[in-house]
């Protein structure tokens, strides 16, 4: 079957003549964008495919790691989240003056950060290259679609990184609104704008947990101020009608800390007990299969295409988030050798087993966007002091006569780091779309493995 952005601009086409000639358009952009995506679908390890991936994107690449394949052996899908960060001048792919949609705190060049390189470092797989990111060509595949981001903080500076990145093909920004009028700032859990020109909404919904934090059950011990419901999804899944999102993308972990739950008197909760002696990472994993319960049940794999972000790393030094740490001299990202995930492993482990790896993806529809490995390596690329304008800070220090001010090493400066998450993002989209336009099943990656050899008839 057609995708149904597709179906519909076919009908449209067939129905108003008038505008026969800008659908041809938006058609002949559509199979331009085809063209170079398939290129990136079917590349195999084979020096010839990657010599045709190269000039049609024309950006230099090397092959490295790739395994080579026997004849006639179906080589392994590229691995977009195996690479190595490349320094890159025509980056970033915005500027935040230019971004009305930006949080003051995301803003650091405006808030002083005075060195510009972290801004321009392009991911680059070790085995194809990433598509370039095509505002437009997102928007014209987004037309009457809705992205929805839930998730922590973190999930708000990739939705806000999205939000500047595809406004840049639209010239009136006054035509990009939030339909209640809402500013952006962190106070607000529920933002969601409205691209006119395109009737696409890109969506973000507050929900550190993914699943519900409340008041606990009567008789709970008094220091059990509220608990966290590991066993249904958050409230708001149902009012925000996440279910019925094109592009649904999630991500949790910075919350799921002893700090943030039983460190503040939140307990966990199944049913109607207070399970005492549940730890932050059972409580993690019970609700990470909360999740793939939800989306097994609720979630039409034909229509929306899921993706589950993994943990942003932290870079404090010297202390923790609440004790110290600090990043501000931090200007490089770390270029040496890929160190082990483990210390992340509590925040990787649950999503990994329940969800499934980004090779193998556990549900129809779902993919992960694996950042953790790439972003382990940015530490240069947090706020650190510069989540404020020097003002505010110097305020801040003359009223608590605070000798060091505190930093933000969690959260990243836009344009950043999630912006590389978002070409990412981009790349498995335009992937689905892809294999939407080819009726291919969407029914994960398995389909597309067995699919390879038909693309790669395509792409010759
Ligand atoms: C996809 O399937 C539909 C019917 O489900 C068919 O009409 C259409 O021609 C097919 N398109 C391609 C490119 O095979
Ligand atoms: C706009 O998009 C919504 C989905 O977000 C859809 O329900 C509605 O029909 C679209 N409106 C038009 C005029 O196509
Ligand atoms: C999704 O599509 C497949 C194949 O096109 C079909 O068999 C299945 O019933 C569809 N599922 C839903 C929930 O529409
Ligand atoms: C993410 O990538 C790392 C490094 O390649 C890998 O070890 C891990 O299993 C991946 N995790 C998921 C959930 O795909
Ligand atoms: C903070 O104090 C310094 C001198 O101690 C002063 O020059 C500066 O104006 C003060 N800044 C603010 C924002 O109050």
């Amino acid at each position: 079957m057609l995708g149904p952005s597709v179906k519909r601009l076919a009908r449209l086409a067939a129905t108003r003549p008038l505008e026969k000639a800008g659908m041809v358009l938006v058609l002949a952009a559509m199979v331009v964008s085809t063209a170079a995506a398939l290129l990136l679908l079917a590349c195999p390890a084979s020096p010839r495919c990657s010599t045709a991936v190269g000039s049609a994107l024309s950006v230099p690449r090397k092959l490295r790691g790739c395994g080579a394949s026997a004849p006639g052996e179906v080589a392994p899908e590229c691995d977009f989240f195996d690479g190595e960060w490349v320094r890159d001048d025509s980056y970033p792919l915005y500027e935040s003056k230019d971004c009305p949609f930006l949080d003051g705190g995301f803003r650091c060049s405006e808030n002083g950060r005075p060195d510009t390189s972290y801004t321009r470092w392009r991911w680059q797989p070790s085995c194809c290259d990433l598509p370039r990111f095509d505002a437009k060509s997102m928007l014209q595949r987004l037309r009457n679609k809705r992205v929805v981001f839930v998730g922590d903080s973190i999930g708000r500076n990739q939705w806000e990184s999205l939000l500047c990145m595809l406004s840049t093909a639209v010239p009136d920004k006054s035509s990009i609104y939030e339909i209640n009028g809402r500013p952006i700032t962190k106070h607000n859990g529920f933002l969601k704008f409205k691209f006119r020109d395109y009737n696409c909404t890109v969506e973000y919904y507050r929900s550190p947990f993914l699943v519900p934090q409340g008041h606990g059950p009567a008789g709970a011990p008094k220091f059990v101020k509220s608990t966290v419901r590991v066993d249904s999804m958050d409230w708001m899944s149902g009012r925000g009608k996440w279910r019925d999102a094109d592009l649904l993308i999630f991500n949790s972990g910075h919350w799921w800390t002893k700090d943030k739950t039983i460190g503040w008197g939140a307990y966990f909760q199944e049913g109607n007990k207070v399970k005492m002696d549940m730890s932050v990472s059972d409580a993690y994993r019970r609700s990470i299969q909360t999740l793939f319960d939800w989306l097994h049940k609720n979630v039409n794999a034909n229509k929306t295409q899921t993706i589950f972000r993994t943990y942003s790393p932290t870079h404090f030094s010297g202390g923790d988030w609440n004790s110290g740490g600090f990043c501000q001299q931090e200007t490089l990202p770390d270029m040496t050798p890929f160190k082990s995930l483990e210390q992340w492993a509590n925040m990787l482990k649950p999503v990994n087993d329940v969800l499934g790896s980004h090779h193998r993806p556990k549900l129809p529809g779902l993919d992960i966007l694996n950042v953790t490995r790439m972003t382990a390596q940015r530490k240069d690329g947090h706020l650190s002091v510069f989540r404020s304008p020097l003002s505010s800070r110097q305020a801040l220090i003359n009223k608590t006569s605070e000798t060091r001010e505190v930093e933000d090493c969690s959260h990243w400066c836009l344009p950043g780091v999630p912006d590389v998450w978002n070409e990412l993002l981009y790349a498995l989209f335009m992937k689905r779309q892809i294999m939407l336009d080819q009726n291919v099943s969407v029914s994960g990656s398995r389909t597309l493995l067995a699919d390879r050899q038909s693309a790669g008839d395509i792409s010759t």
